[in-house]
């Protein structure tokens, strides 16, 4: 048997959800969200073990999970995820040329974790502040009109 991977913290965080919401099902999201706060990121033994909490089949955690592209299985992200917006908007003003550079700054292919798990970087749907394209979000804080230099600061600030 598999170690088991959530901590008591996290369980009683993914119980504390299932009187605010209307089934356990719906409560899969706020677990795998939790979980991931954690971890950052969600493996499948995390989903196994949301899945008996919810009495649900882990078939059913890992649809919810596969389909939002935000939550990792593999390895866990980096400590900071810097997502580069790459919707109209912001393609028309430049954020494919600000993925690259990004890309070739920190040597990694949008997905990648720099080797001291730093920076993970990302590709992100609009981030709903298109006046302001280009747009980076890293972590919580959105940062708008984006030029390549403020980018190179931008990832030398994050510790
Ligand atoms: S298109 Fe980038 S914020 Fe909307």
């Amino acid at each position: 048997m598999a170690d088991r991977i959530l901590t008591a913290e996290m369980i009683d965080a993914i119980k504390a959800f299932i009187p605010r919401y209307p089934s356990k099902q719906a409560v899969t999201l706020p677990a795998l969200h939790i979980v991931n706060e954690h971890l950052r990121h969600v493996p499948l033994q995390a989903v196994v073990e949301i899945a008996e909490i919810l009495e649900l089949h882990p078939a059913q955690v890992q649809d919810t999970l596969s389909f939002y592209g935000y939550f990792k299985q593999d390895k866990p992200a980096g400590r900071c995820r810097v997502w580069v917006c790459r919707s109209i908007s912001c393609a028309l003003r430049g954020a494919d040329q600000l993925l690259a550079h990004l890309s070739d700054t920190l040597h990694l292919q949008p997905g990648e974790t720099t080797p001291d798990g730093r920076i993970t970087l990302e590709y992100a749907e609009c981030l709903g502040a298109c006046e302001h394209a280009p747009c980076i979000l890293a972590n919580n804080d959105l940062h708008k009109s984006v030029s390549s230099e403020q980018a190179d600061e931008l990832v030398k600030s994050i510790a």
